[in-house]
């Protein structure tokens, strides 16, 4: 029998211009309309795509465009920066200004830095989040490290296919079983 196809948000964790996170979250994106296009269907975000003045309280706190896009989903997928060993103000924002349509939903996360351990100590922060929101956290991660030598002038090579490969696997694993149990877990 044909199933659905699980709903991704892709979530860049930074608006920075030029960002090498932007350049990860094309290249799973890619994978994800290429390899994976009877499985998922893909929408993606970044934190300047909406309106989110820093502060504010009730409806200022969230975008429309972005709550639609989080009740939609079916599961996530955040490809971030670490910035001084953390996740960026941006991407924080914009995950507070949502709170129940995450719940019991799927998230992978990968981690981008030019450091040697692929944003490691962001990655162990945003978990925090990510387990507060309500989400489901995968345990295999992505970890883009040396991020300028991934995403230079030669083809990508095949190990970053594969590491991101094993991770949409579980993902799209994790997405169905949820799914397909999200009244009970109510
Ligand atoms: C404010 C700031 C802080 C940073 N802190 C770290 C860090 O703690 N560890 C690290 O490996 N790289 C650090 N970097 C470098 C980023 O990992 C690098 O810019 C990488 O390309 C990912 O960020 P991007 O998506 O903004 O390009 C930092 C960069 C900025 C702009």
């Amino acid at each position: 029998m044909q199933q659905d196809k699980i709903k991704l948000l892709l979530i860049v964790g930074t608006s920075r211009q030029d960002s090498n996170s932007l350049k990860a979250s094309e290249f799973v994106k890619g994978i994800v309309e290429t390899k994976y296009a009877d499985t998922f269907e893909i929408k993606m975000a970044t934190p300047s795509d909406f309106d989110l003045p820093l502060d504010g309280r009730g409806g200022e706190f969230s975008d429309p465009k972005y709550s639609e896009l989080v009740g939609w989903s079916d599961a996530y997928f955040i490809v971030a920066p670490e910035y001084n060993h953390g996740y960026s103000g941006s991407l924080k924002r914009l995950l507070d200004s949502e709170y129940d349509d995450y719940k019991n939903k799927p998230v992978a996360i990968a981690g981008v830095s030019s450091g040697p351990i692929g944003g490691a100590r962001m990655i162990e922060s945003l978990i925090d989040v990510t387990h507060q929101l309500g989400m489901i956290t995968l345990f295999d991660k992505v970890y883009f490290s040396s991020v300028h030598e991934i995403f230079g002038e030669s083809e990508v090579d095949p190990q970053w296919h594969q590491r991101v490969e094993k991770v949409l696997d579980s993902l799209s694993k994790w997405a169905r079983v949820l799914k397909n149990n999200r009244q009970e877990l109510l």
